[in-house]
């Protein structure tokens, strides 16, 4: 059976729990005939025994997004596995807690730059640390909660995804001439780890159950992945810098 992932390789970070947008990004994936390779944060075990329940077997390597010396290494070892890269998915988030849940007038700098580093400035540092491996071209490929609106509790994971927004867009500016490609799929609420780490989160989500045009399940990851995975594939081969809502129709409703 063929794929519309068929010969491709991709790097995945952010599997954590099977809950994970990425878990079911890297499944998918390999389901449509990819190649994958996991990094994981904060413990490489944690992310291989939920490897276990991939299709196929995934080598997972140790990477924290803020960390120079992971960063520089990464592409080495990923050219021993894998040769080269086609893809690479960003499904990175973390905010200090005093940075979530409604402290947002009080909440230090020092969160707010934490927050930015590693939800933001790591869509940059990771692109980087991957591109010697796209000499071909590739598609990056990120999650973000809709950073147009101010929503409850979210706080400064707020202007961090407006920045990863902005990030995404210089990008495909700047690497658009290497072909590649940097896009970010707008997931509505999905009931992972780092949602459950924001402290009133099941509020937020709850607007989903009166205004989402498509019924919306928090509990399941999977169409995001499914955006991540046409994004990856070449059915999208003109499409950099934008931002696809999977968030059952809510961006476009009003009230
Ligand atoms: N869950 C939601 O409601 C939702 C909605 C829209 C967008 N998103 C975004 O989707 C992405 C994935 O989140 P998720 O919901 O699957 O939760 P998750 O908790 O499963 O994934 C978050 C990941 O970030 C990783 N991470 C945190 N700090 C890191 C660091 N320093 N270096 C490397 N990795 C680090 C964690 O290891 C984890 O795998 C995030 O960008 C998140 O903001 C989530």
């Amino acid at each position: 059976m063929s794929g519309i992932l068929d010969g491709k390789r991709v790097l995945v970070t952010g599997v954590l729990m099977e809950s994970s947008i990425a878990f079911h990004a890297a499944k998918l994936a390999q389901e449509q005939g990819a190649e994958i390779i996991l990094t994981a944060f904060p413990r490489p075990t944690l992310t291989e025994r939920i490897a276990k329940k991939l299709p196929k077997p995934a080598k997972v390597i140790e990477l924290d997004v803020t960390n120079d010396q992971h960063l520089a290494g990464l592409a080495d070892t990923v050219r021993e596995e894998l040769g080269s890269l086609d893809g690479v998915v960003h499904s990175i988030g973390f905010a200090p807690q005093d940075a979530l849940g409604g402290n947002f007038l009080n909440t230090p700098f020092e969160s707010v730059a934490t927050a930015m580093h590693v939800s933001a400035y790591s869509l940059k540092s990771l692109t980087m640390a991957c591109l010697p491996l796209m000499a071909e071209g590739g598609s990056v490929v990120g999650l973000t909660f809709d950073a147009q609106f101010a929503w409850p509790q979210y706080d400064w994971m707020g202007p961090a995804k407006a920045a990863l927004e902005a990030t995404s867009r210089y990008i495909a500016r700047d690497l658009g001439k290497q072909n590649v490609r940097c896009n970010l799929i707008s997931a509505g609420p999905i009931g992972s780890m780092a949602a459950k780490s924001i402290p009133g989160f099941s509020e937020l989500a709850s607007v989903w159950n009166h205004r989402s045009p498509l019924e919306w399940d928090m509990a399941d990851p999977e169409p995001a992945g499914r955006g991540v995975v046409a994004l990856l594939s070449d059915w999208f081969p003109k499409t950099t810098g934008e931002i696809i809502h999977v968030d059952g129709g809510l961006h476009a409703i009003g009230a």
